[in-house]
């Protein structure tokens, strides 16, 4: 299973991804908390990085294609992969194709954009595995910990009621034009188009995580 998920921040990519994840046994190639990683760890990129994503904006597509390329290069790529948050701009998406990347599902995640801040203020995240969750909607079992390895959850830097906005705002001028580049190309019957499929994300988590792999199996 080769698939990318698509939709706004906040829109539950993160959270679907661990169960599609689980359920085909294929490695979450997340830029978002590729990106963390490398700001945790101190690195020039990562501190560079660090400033345009809490501004809300994009970091340049040289960087992110190329930390896609090598994670790709990896050997528990060879069983499939799930790209989430990645593409987020034409050029990357270009790249992808240009360098033959294989896609058998685009798997889009809608969420009006009205839902959206109350999901980002009450987020908490595990920095180690990517986890998610919401003080409401999806709280862990022990409040502020992690239900697999009990550490400390985070808040992540970007989810501040401006920065939401801002995201939302580059997520509609640069990043929702692919909706339509992959449906265009699902519809074009090329060899080796992929399937688009598109889901509501409001509701239960568990009963999304039912409608994508629904999705995903037809
Ligand atoms: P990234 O980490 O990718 O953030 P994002 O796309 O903004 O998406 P989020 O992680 O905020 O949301 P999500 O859809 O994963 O939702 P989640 O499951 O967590 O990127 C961060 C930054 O890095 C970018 O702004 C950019 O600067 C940079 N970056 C990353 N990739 C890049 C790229 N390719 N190019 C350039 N720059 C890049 O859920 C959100 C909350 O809602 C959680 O609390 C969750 O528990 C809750 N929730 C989930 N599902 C439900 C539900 N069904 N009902 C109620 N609550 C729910
Ligand atoms: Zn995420």
């Amino acid at each position: 299973m080769r698939l990318i998920l698509l939709g706004a921040p906040g829109a539950g990519k993160g959270t679907q991804a661990n169960f599609i994840k689980e359920k085909y046994n294929i490695p979450q190639i997340s830029t978002g908390d590729m990106l963390r990683a490398a700001i945790k760890a101190g690195t020039e990129m990562g501190l560079a990085a660090k400033k345009v994503m809490d501004a809300g904006g994009l970091v340049s597509d040289d960087i992110i294609i190329g930390l896609v390329k090598d994670r790709l290069k990896e050997a528990d790529c060879a069983n499939g992969y799930l790209f989430d948050g990645f593409p987020r701009t034409i050029a990357q998406a270009d790249a992808m194709k240009d360098a033959g990347v294989a896609v058998d599902y685009v798997l889009e995640i809608d969420v009006p954009d009205d839902m959206i801040v109350e999901r980002m203020s009450g987020r908490r995240s595990h920095p180690g595995s990517g986890r998610v969750y919401h003080v409401k909607f999806n709280p862990p079992k022990v409040e502020g910990k992690d239900d697999v390895t009990g550490e400390e959850l985070v808040q992540r830097d970007d989810d501040k009621v401006e920065t939401v906005q801002k995201r939302l705002d580059v997520y509609h001028n640069q990043t929702e034009v692919l909706l339509g580049y992959y449906n265009k190309w699902a519809q074009s019957g090329q060899p080796g188009a992929p399937k688009y499929r598109r889901i509501s994300g409001v509701g239960p988590v568990e009963e999304i995580r039912d409608a994508a792999f629904a999705a995903l199996s037809e």
